[in-house]
């Protein structure tokens, strides 16, 4: 089986520096993109299926070709690494950035020339030290290396690459409240059209990409779209970062191909449930997703396979819940956090959000009521799709009306022992 993302990655050792990813056949595909023309890479990666690692699973090339090309485009072109990974139980890109900063860079130098963009900025997650120690020094080395900056490996393209450090919150994450956020604006959601490819950092044509997006493009291009489709078991090119988090019995991350099961993952990678444990549900791909149980291990971990099974990939990274864990008291965690993260742009979400957080602490406290769970249900239908400006509120809305659903007699017996369970 082949890693490619991960292949020069091994936990405690020091990343490979310049000189070690060049030898292991770094900026390969660099320079070979750099021979082609923008539209071929573009083209490259388009037939490979590439989709965005982001959570979405926007086709990466087309999300590319909106991006003005050509004499009269306008110029300054940005392209952004999304590094801001706030999702909870969420780990997959700290593990690239850390482990072969050289592999991101050469992903973004490649993207960027794709779509022409003249500097690029890494978005980084404020509690990443490590990540931005390591990605400062790989930045260094690919400007002395002629591999950044101007006239790159003597190709008449030029970028500048830049290292911000987010202020720490989960809602600088949305692609547009990012680019408000660089900008030195408060972090706020912009309202799209126009989307970023045509007017996004200061109203000039923008990429945003996830770091495990981007990390993928020099493989494509140094092996061939057919290639990297035949890494996955689906429709979906490549492999993915699949995480576990919770109580198994070795939680961790695995790259593996693109649309292996739930239960392989849980099961043969993180090595089933703790000795007496059993799984109640898991929510498959970061806190903002619905809740899946026992009845969907053999779905494929793809973004069309969890999509058709009701629940969606996102990040891809587990979090297990268990059936000593309770599951209102889960949900209340996760959406302590959804309201305490919230812009406060939209009402459904802002005000929705602390009403909800309030009515799973008052189940927790033994004051739940029958009309509660009412009151959560229409809570979870008016944060969903179509009622705000960002999708935090949609993905707040997942775990909680899924929860609803998977887990209504834990409810139930909270407002009918008015206790927790657990407790
Ligand atoms: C509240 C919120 C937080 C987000 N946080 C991240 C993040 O930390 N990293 C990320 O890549 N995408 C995040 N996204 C998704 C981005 O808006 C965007 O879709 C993604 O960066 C696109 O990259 P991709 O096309 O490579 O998937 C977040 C979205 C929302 C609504
Ligand atoms: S949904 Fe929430 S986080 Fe998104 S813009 Fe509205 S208030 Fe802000």
């Amino acid at each position: 089986m082949e890693t490619p993302l991960t292949r020069n990655i091994t936990l405690g050792k020091m990343p490979p520096d310049f000189a070690q990813y060049e030898k292991a056949g770094g900026y390969a595909a660099l320079r070979k993109a750099l021979r082609m023309a923008p539209g071929e890479v573009m083209a490259a990666v388009k037939e490979a299926n590439l989709r965005g690692r982001g959570g979405a699973g926007f086709p990466t090339a087309q999300k590319w070709s909106f991006v003005p090309m050509g004499d009269d485009a306008p110029h300054p072109k940005y392209l952004i690494c999304n590094a801001d990974e706030m999702e909870p139980g969420t780990f997959k890109d700290r593990l690239l950035l850390e482990g072969d900063p050289h592999q991101l860079l050469e992903g973004m130098i490649v993207s960027a020339y794709a779509v022409q963009a003249d500097v690029s900025y890494i978005f980084l997650r404020w509690a990443y030290k490590l990540a931005a120690q390591r990605l400062e020094q790989a930045i260094a080395e690919a400007y002395r290396q002629g591999y950044l900056g101007r006239n790159i490996a003597g190709s008449g393209y030029s970028l500048e690459l830049h290292l911000h450090v987010s202020a720490g919150r989960y809602m600088c994450g949305e692609e547009t409240a990012l680019l408000n956020a660089l900008e030195g604006k408060r972090a706020n959601p912009r309202a799209k059209p126009p989307y970023p490819q045509v007017s996004g950092l200061w109203g000039k044509p923008t990429v945003v990409n996830n770091v495990e997006t981007l990390c993928c493009v020099p493989h494509i291009l140094n092996h061939g779209a057919a290639w990297f489709k035949n890494l996955s078991r689906s429709g979906d090119g490549g492999t993915k970062l699949y995480g576990v988090s919770g109580r198994v019995k070795k939680p961790g991350l695995w790259e593996l191909p693109m649309g292996t099961t739930i239960r392989e993952i849980l099961e043969e990678h993180a090595g089933g449930m703790r000795d007496g444990y059993q799984l109640r549900g898991l929510l498959p791909g970061g806190a903002s997703t619905d809740f899946m149980v026992a009845d969907h291990l053999d779905v494929a971990m793809d973004f069309d396979s969890m999509q058709a099974a009701g629940s969606r990939l996102g990040t891809g990274t587990m979090i297990i819940l268990d059936d000593k864990t309770c599951p209102v008291g889960m949900l209340h965690n996760l959406e302590h956090f959804f309201a305490q993260e919230s812009c406060g742009w939209c009402t459904p979400c802002w005000s929705g959000l602390s009403w909800v957080e309030q009515i799973l602490k008052g189940l927790e406290d033994g004051k739940g009521q029958v009309s509660d769970l009412e009151r959560l249900q229409s809570h979870a239908r008016l944060l969903g799709p179509g009622h705000t400006f960002c999708a935090l509120a949609p993905g707040a809305a997942e775990p909680l009306q899924s929860g609803l659903k998977y887990f209504g007699d834990d409810f139930d017996r909270h407002i009918h022992e008015k206790r927790c369970p657990w407790k």
